[in-house]
């Protein structure tokens, strides 16, 4: 089991002797958090630290007033406690990366890491010591808007990248001055919210939990995460904020965490409104019997728990080991030895360096879907001096602030580079570029711009559509029932594409859209999620062949919404969909008799087939991929297998390829998915150039929780394929033995 970083020092004497000198009522305040006043310091703020009622306060990242409340932390407090100071710093401050699901899309944890160490760094300099980040919910419902904050759909990439964005947050060494706290969010299941809907109950059967939504926090907490935030969900009837055997059991007792566990805004309070409890004394004790630390935004603790420890009703010690945890953290980031932010020592937020990390991270998360072949040449890359013409068509190709995504508080428009400023900067002058929006934003059904749109495009030898989703329509709260593009977008392309002018479409989104009607009618299809400050040169060089294309799918796209959930890693049931069995709803004959004989699952009105599959992703050549091999067929349960592939490009250009590992279980104690990731690796290939990439796996790594819930490998058979994505590849067999 995954334990803490143990070469942090032990505070416990330095936590011993405050908590000696502490009052109960200041103790209960090291658990409040509060929001700031957003750029000055209030005088009831101000009142609040001085009287030692404030832990930590969030949303402040004006660098004079967080260090104003320092100030009258240690110099005017009692006790002199330094101020945890929160921020949502999500993939990016100043300088925005792609959403942590296009950063996802990279399949590398590189660029996790050094897209979380630059935000680290930018959100330090104003006095940020804590971010809420990574946030590492499985995924695979893309009604829910908050897959965008995440990484996708499959928990070993989640929990690879998840140590990867504590790694780049916290860095080996939290007392660093560029160095943040991270958190690992939403403790747990979240991402379950029932019909994508936010906040909404989720059920996730006790292996499930421990199989899926489970490993990215082990991960987390294995690579030291500093703290933990719990969901508003409720999970099989218990809100996670009261979730004991959770928090304390799973959290703490076997994983051995010994950092902080942060409530989300409000969600103790509304213990009562989920009906957990009757009101706000209850609230607060179920929450501090659960063990939850820190209170975000709402009062419970201040205003009962201080009664709740008098009467009995919550145990002192239990008080004292909330208050270690809030302590133990501000010594792990040296708070007391340095509470203040000097800006002036820091690189100034949004600089070159952190722009070219920005765009770096961008074109390794713009995933190409298809390119078709025209007269023999595929489209793109497209080249310039071939051009005379070119048409950008589209509500998102100049808009500087949309592409950023969800979760910019402090993402600055300003830095952005649009498609159309790079391709203005890319093109020569002999290449004329028309602009046509088409719609006036991405919900809009307003047609009127259509025709100015296709004028365009009659007039180019390329159409550059760039579509998708505003920012706004994904992230917390933003969970759509439809997931198609939205507006007249769909209409949008029809009438472009009816000009016969070749069409490159663009996508950014906070979510897998189901663009079954369109994906294979344009050209080509480049996924761009929301990429970010620098997502235009990304896209544009990407297009243009300057770079690449190397991401792969973070998440399975579907054809349509009522396909969702679709995910690569499903159970196989007893009656799989095969090509011969699966029917179509214009198949069937007016009064045909019901007849389940023969049978199998899908639905009839669309292919059961994603509409691609996870990991999915194309380049600019082609690569080859022989069968995989096996060092030994049979392997002990404390052994290692040993894998490999050779693979080939047999294109003109080098590629990135991303190598994935699969494994499928055949015979457990109970039923095992299709196929399960067990690992990646990001290759080069120079053109022609032939490779073997070896894979060593132990068998550890084949463990689940079986019939009786406890983690153990089960001996048996196993195919393991190395493949190019989830639906792809020939499979080698082994056998565990007991
Ligand atoms: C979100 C958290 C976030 C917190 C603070 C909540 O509404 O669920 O993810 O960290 O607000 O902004």
């Amino acid at each position: 089991m995954p334990s803490v970083d143990h070469t942090t020092p032990p505070f416990a004497e330095r936590i011993a002797e405050l908590l000696a000198r502490l009052s109960l009522d200041e103790k209960i305040g090291q658990l409040q958090q509060v929001a700031g006043a957003g750029g000055h310091v209030s005088d009831d703020l101000a009142r609040a630290v001085r009287e030692g009622r404030v832990g930590s306060v969030i949303n402040e990242v004006h660098a004079p007033t967080v260090n104003a409340l320092q100030w009258i932390a240690v110099h005017e407090s009692r006790h002199g406690i330094p101020l945890l100071i929160g921020r949502d710093v999500i993939h990016g401050f100043a300088t925005v990366f792609p959403i942590p699901l296009g950063q996802a899309a990279s399949w590398n944890p590189d660029v996790v890491e050094r897209g979380a160490r630059i935000a680290a760094r930018e959100a330090a300099a104003c006095g940020v010591n804590w971010t809420f980040a990574p946030m590492i919910d499985i995924g695979r419902d893309p009604r829910w808007g908050r897959v965008a904050e995440g990484y996708g759909e499959d928990p070993y990439l989640t929990a690879t990248l998840a140590a990867a964005a504590v790694r780049g947050f916290q860095t080996h060494d939290l007392t660093a001055p560029d160095a943040i706290a991270a958190c690992a969010k939403h403790f747990v299941g979240y991402g379950a919210s029932e019909s994508g809907r936010d906040y909404n109950s989720t059920n996730i059967a006790p292996r499930e939990l421990r199989d899926v939504h489970l490993p990215p926090f082990a991960a987390a907490v294995q690579a030291g995460v500093a703290s933990v935030m719990t969901s508003f969900s409720d999970l099989d009837g218990i809100p996670a904020s009261a979730n004991r055997d959770l928090l304390t059991g799973v959290l703490r007792d076997t994983w051995g965490f010994d950092g902080l566990v942060v409530s989300d805004w409000d969600s103790i309070r509304q213990l009562a409104v989920h009906g957990l409890t009757a009101d706000e004394w209850g609230s607060a004790r179920e929450a501090a019997l659960a063990g939850v630390d820190m209170e975000m935004a709402s009062t419970t603790y201040a205003a009962h728990l201080a009664e709740l420890v008098r009467s009995g009703h919550v145990p002192l010690a239990q008080v004292d080991a909330m208050v270690s945890n809030v302590l133990r953290l501000k010594f792990r980031l040296g708070l007391f030895e340095r509470p203040f932010t000097e800006p002036a020592s820091f690189p100034v937020a949004g600089n070159d360096a952190h722009l070219d990390a920005a765009y770096a991270s961008a074109c390794e998360s713009i995933v190409l879907l298809t390119n078709t072949q025209r007269e023999h040449e595929y489209l793109l890359p497209l080249a310039a001096g071939a051009l005379q013409r070119v048409a950008v068509i589209g509500p998102l190709a100049d808009d500087p602030y949309e592409q950023l995504g969800t979760w910019i508080f402090d993402g600055d428009a300003q830095h952005s580079r649009t498609v159309l400023q790079a391709l203005r900067h890319t093109l020569p002058d002999s290449v004329q570029i028309e602009v046509a929006p088409g719609v006036p934003n991405t919900r809009s059904h307003d047609e009127s711009g259509f025709a100015d749109a296709v004028r365009a495009a009659e007039r180019a030898e390329v159409a550059i559509l760039v579509l998708g989703e505003e920012s706004i329509l994904s992230g917390e709260a933003h969970c759509r029932a439809d997931v198609s593009l939205p507006g007249a977008q769909e209409r949008l392309v029809e009438a472009v594409l009816a000009t016969g002018t070749p069409v490159v479409l663009v996508i950014m989104a906070g979510r897998a859209l189901a663009l079954e009607r369109i994906a294979h009618r344009v050209h080509a299809l480049l996924y761009a999620w929301h990429p970010g400050s620098l997502g235009g040169p990304a896209i544009v060089d990407l297009l243009f062949g300057v770079v690449a294309p190397s991401a792969r799918l973070p998440v399975t796209l579907p054809r349509v919404t009522g396909q969702i959930p679709i995910y690569y890693a499903q159970k196989h049931t007893g009656k799989p969909a095969t090509p011969e069995t699966v029917v179509s709803i214009h198949d069937i004959h007016p009064r045909a008799p019901q007849l389940s004989i023969g049978n199998t699952s899908f639905h009839l009105d669309v292919d059961p087939a994603p509409l691609f599959p996870f990991g999915y992703g194309l380049t600019y050549t082609w690569v080859e991929y022989d069968a995989p091999s096996v060092q030994h067929a049979e392997v002990a349960l404390t052994g290692t297998v040993e894998l490999s592939a050779t693979i080939t490009n047999r294109g003109a250009r080098a590629a990135d390829e991303v190598v994935q590992l699969y494994v499928r279980d055949l015979v457990g104690s109970v039923t095992r998915p299709v196929r399960e990731l067990k690992g990646f690796q990001r290759v080069h290939l120079a053109p022609g150039e032939r490779r073997t990439v070896h894979f060593s796996l132990p068998v550890s790594a084949l463990a689940f929780h079986g019939r009786d819930l406890t983690l153990a490998v089960e001996p048996g058979r196993f195919h393991a394929w190395v493949a190019p994505h989830a639906a792809a590849g020939t499979f080698v067999e082994f056998s565990v033995c007991a």
